[in-house]
């Protein structure tokens, strides 16, 4: 353990003396200074992708190295960040061009800002508002947080925010009837894009949202509203920052979803979270609208230092030559499978109300009362009772709220997924006395 001298995010730091010292990761385990081993159960993030030691990202990452660790897209290019590109297109039906930005909400951000210029670009000055879903979440930045407003983590900002259309999407845990709810929002996104012809793009997270409370779309809902932003010729912007590459099971999870977006963001597993890198991708007809004369000022006026990094873009084609070669993909569904059948035990624990699951990810939400769903609280923060209980059973977790979240590292062996299993049945058992 150690005093730590950093502001850890989304943490009341008050509540922590120490923490642990990760010095090291072996596989899917990280080992501290004192010699523990965690089992990542949250994929440092959301993001691992093989573990923390694969032999063939860390080849890419010292060879690479000694070529040319970063080279700007200023005015230069680089192999790495071009055939990424061409990567990511022939990946992604329907893109045609790949802005590279470090994080994800920056990703959304470009996404923003290629929208809302798009349509200034073809001659419509006042197309200015994003509608989306409540609870989407797609970053912590100020445009990010306007659009996903998740109000827990953001209500103390919302003067500084500017205004978005939120439709109201309650999680399937507070809904009673299913069809009838999805049928109604739906009826919604048509009646509010008919009627505003101010808004720009329609923006949600692909196939599920995540962070503003794990809410798995219902078959057919993507691919619906899909089709309503093409009968009111709105954009459909699509964030796969979390979904993407593979964690509800698919490589692009709106092919999975038959949905078909005008502009897309990838991070997180895009380098098997081993660097920081995100991409936003956009279709010819986005791309073509900022061409023109330099005097018209269609280009896009936005950079950041470390676009395109040629290290991360090394590491991300080389990631997704593994994803192709070791067929992952499919080795995720499997995994998956076990992973339901091993998750149907927790209902049994009084304290456990619902679980979401799809592909490498659940959700597990505590209540302290099944009946009225009441969320389960207590003296402290639920993700420190969490995190300290995981830690006896040799298991690394982070929670939502009261949602314990498992989200292993794609490539985890069943054998793994049952220790993290047992062990997260072990800390709600003990948390629950
Ligand atoms: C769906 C989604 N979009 C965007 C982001 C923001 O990504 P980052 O934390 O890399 O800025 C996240 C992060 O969890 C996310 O889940």
């Amino acid at each position: 353990m150690r005093r730590s001298s950093v502001w850890h995010p989304y943490t009341q730091m008050s509540e922590w003396d120490s923490f642990p010292n990760i010095v090291r990761g072996e596989g899917f385990w990280l080992v501290d200074s004192d010699g523990n081993k965690y089992l990542d159960g949250v994929a440092s993030m959301w993001c691992n992708v093989w573990g923390h030691s694969k032999k063939e990202l860390i080849s890419t990452i010292n060879k690479q190295s000694k070529k040319i660790i970063h080279s700007s897209l200023f005015n230069l290019t680089n192999n790495q960040a071009e055939d990424l590109a061409k990567k990511l297109v022939g990946i992604s039906p329907g893109m045609s061009r790949v802005f590279y930005s470090d994080n994800g909400s920056t990703a959304m951000e470009i996404a923003f800002k290629a929208a809302l210029q798009y349509w200034q670009n073809i001659g419509y000055k006042n197309k200015t508002m994003f509608a989306t879903l409540q609870n989407g979440y797609h970053g912590d930045t100020f445009g990010t947080m306007s659009v996903g407003f998740v109000p827990v983590f953001f209500t103390k900002f919302k003067k500084n925010l500017y205004k978005s259309i939120q439709i109201p999407f309650k999680n399937s845990y507070k809904i009673t009837n299913i069809e009838e709810y999805y049928s109604q929002t739906l009826e919604k996104i048509e009646t509010t894009l008919a009627k505003n012809q101010n808004i720009a793009a329609f923006v949600m997270e692909s196939g599920a949202q995540i962070a503003g409370g794990v809410n798995i779309y219902k078959d057919g809902f993507q691919s619906q509203i899909s089709k309503i932003c093409k009968n009111h010729d709105t954009l459909l912007i699509l964030d796969e920052i979390a979904t993407g590459f593979g964690r509800l099971g698919s490589l692009v999870e709106y092919t999975a979803q038959k949905s078909r977006p005008d502009i897309v963001a990838y991070g997180k597993m895009l380098t098997a979270g081993y660097l920081p890198m995100s991409a936003t991708l956009v279709t010819k007809k986005i791309y073509d609208s900022f061409l023109g004369k330099y005097h018209q000022m269609k280009h896009l006026y936005h950079g950041h230092t470390f676009t395109g990094n040629t290290l991360a873009c090394a590491v991300a084609n080389q990631n997704l030559e593994l994803y192709q070669r070791t067929n992952l993909i499919s080795k995720v569904r499997k995994t998956a499978i076990h992973l339901e059948k091993r998750l149907k035990e927790l209902y049994t624990i009084e304290t456990v109300g619902d679980i979401r699951h799809k592909g490498m990810l659940a959700a597990i939400e505590l209540v302290s009362n099944k009946a009225k769903k009441t969320p389960k609280s207590f003296a402290k923060s639920t993700n420190k009772i969490v995190f300290d209980e995981a830690k006896k059973h040799r298991i690394y977790l982070r929670t939502l709220g009261n949602i314990i979240m498992l989200v292993p590292p794609l490539a985890m062996s069943q054998k793994e997924i049952d220790f993290l299993v047992d062990g997260t049945i072990k800390t709600i058992k003990n948390i629950s006395k």
